[in-house]
């Protein structure tokens, strides 16, 4: 068998702050807690958490951006950390990444076609007019023109930036995206659009997406498989329908009650509540919103544990949880 797409291995990112006085210590920040997941070629993965939780700090790790403090990432089986700077930049190829903000990510400067092209130059050897040839068959392929490349990013709307964004990407015939909230900064209406064509450029091209988003619904469209991250920590993951069909944790609950639903007479989206300031104890780290909560969970932090196949939840109560 082939090795995965990504093999995240007991990740851990902590930042230190500012300290507040000369003498002080440096306070910290774990933004990633002992994070492990496998991602297969072919399933694309969708890691869902409310603000803070993470989830952009995890994809900077996937992407090799920065060091994780602990733990480690393969790529096909690579570790990345451990190639000479040549390898990585032929191996850079292979992994893309997509931003939230389309209008940040464009240099307006630059036209189009330029920014484009511009992952092919800078990690291959592909020349001038092989470069021009990708970048028309990309702004096609994501449904924009070929005379587009002349222009620069403020002649496009949002969601035609996020387009452009996704060509860029994919213009290396990567074998991974990372998306980071692509579509957050879009009209509802645009989202639709532009996760459709995600959806199909994953089928065309053979690319699996590591795709990031604070929305439920959104991710519904694209991932075969949810990672949902509290605090750092992945709380539960199992296949998209099974998340949403059997949610075994309750702060996935809450995520799922956020999300809208078709119901005639029921429009406005509630929000999932706002995190209470609190210390992190021993016990777990939710239990403090948590409907659910024994005693035991303010003294036992729960693991990861497996649920049925392909379906694991980091709660004491889960059977219930998925009963209830
Ligand atoms: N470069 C950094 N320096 C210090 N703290 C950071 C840095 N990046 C992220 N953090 C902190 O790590 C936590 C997780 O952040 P982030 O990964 O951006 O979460 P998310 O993308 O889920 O909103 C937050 O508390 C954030 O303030
Ligand atoms: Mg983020």
């Amino acid at each position: 068998m082939s090795a995965a797409l990504v093999e995240a291995e007991r990740l851990r990112k902590v930042y230190a702050l500012p300290r507040e006085r000369l003498t002080a210590p440096a306070p910290q920040v774990v933004a990633v807690d002992g994070v492990s997941f496998t991602l297969q070629a072919g399933r694309s993965l969708a890691v869902v958490g409310e603000s803070g939780s993470g989830k952009s700090t995890l994809a900077r790790l996937v992407m090799a951006l920065e060091p994780p403090t602990a733990g480690r990432i393969l790529q096909s089986g690579r570790d990345l950390a451990a190639l000479s700077p040549g390898e990585l930049r032929r191996a850079r190829a292979d992994f893309q990444m997509v931003f939230q903000d389309p209008y940040g990510s464009l240099d307006p400067r630059r036209t189009v076609g330029w920014t484009i092209a511009e992952p092919l130059s800078a990690l291959t050897d592909a020349g001038r007019a092989e470069q021009r040839e990708r970048v028309a068959e990309m702004l096609a392929q994501v449904g924009l023109r070929a005379a587009d490349a002349e222009k620069y990013p403020h002649e496009f709307s949002g969601g035609q930036r996020q387009r452009i964004a996704i060509a860029r990407a994919l213009i290396t015939r990567p074998k991974l995206i990372v998306a980071d909230e692509p579509v957050s900064a879009l009209d509802v209406s645009v989202q639709a659009q532009v996760l459709n064509l995600m959806r199909e450029l994953e089928a065309r091209f053979g690319v699996t997406y590591l795709l990031i988003s604070h929305d439920l619904a959104v991710v519904n469209y694209v991932a075969a498989e949810i990672a949902v991250m509290y605090r750092g920590r992945i709380v539960e993951q199992a296949p998209t329908r099974a998340l949403f069909d059997r949610p075994a944790h309750p702060y996935t609950r809450a995520l799922l009650e956020a999300v809208p639903k078709p119901e005639p007479g029921r429009t406005r989206r509630r929000r999932a509540r706002a995190e209470p300031a609190g210390e992190i104890g021993t016990g777990c780290s939710f239990a403090p919103r948590c409907p659910f909560a024994i005693d035991r969970c303010r003294v036992e932090a729960p693991s990861l544990r497996k649920l049925e196949t392909g379906h694991a939840a980091a709660c004491h109560r889960a059977e219930e949880v998925i009963a209830g």
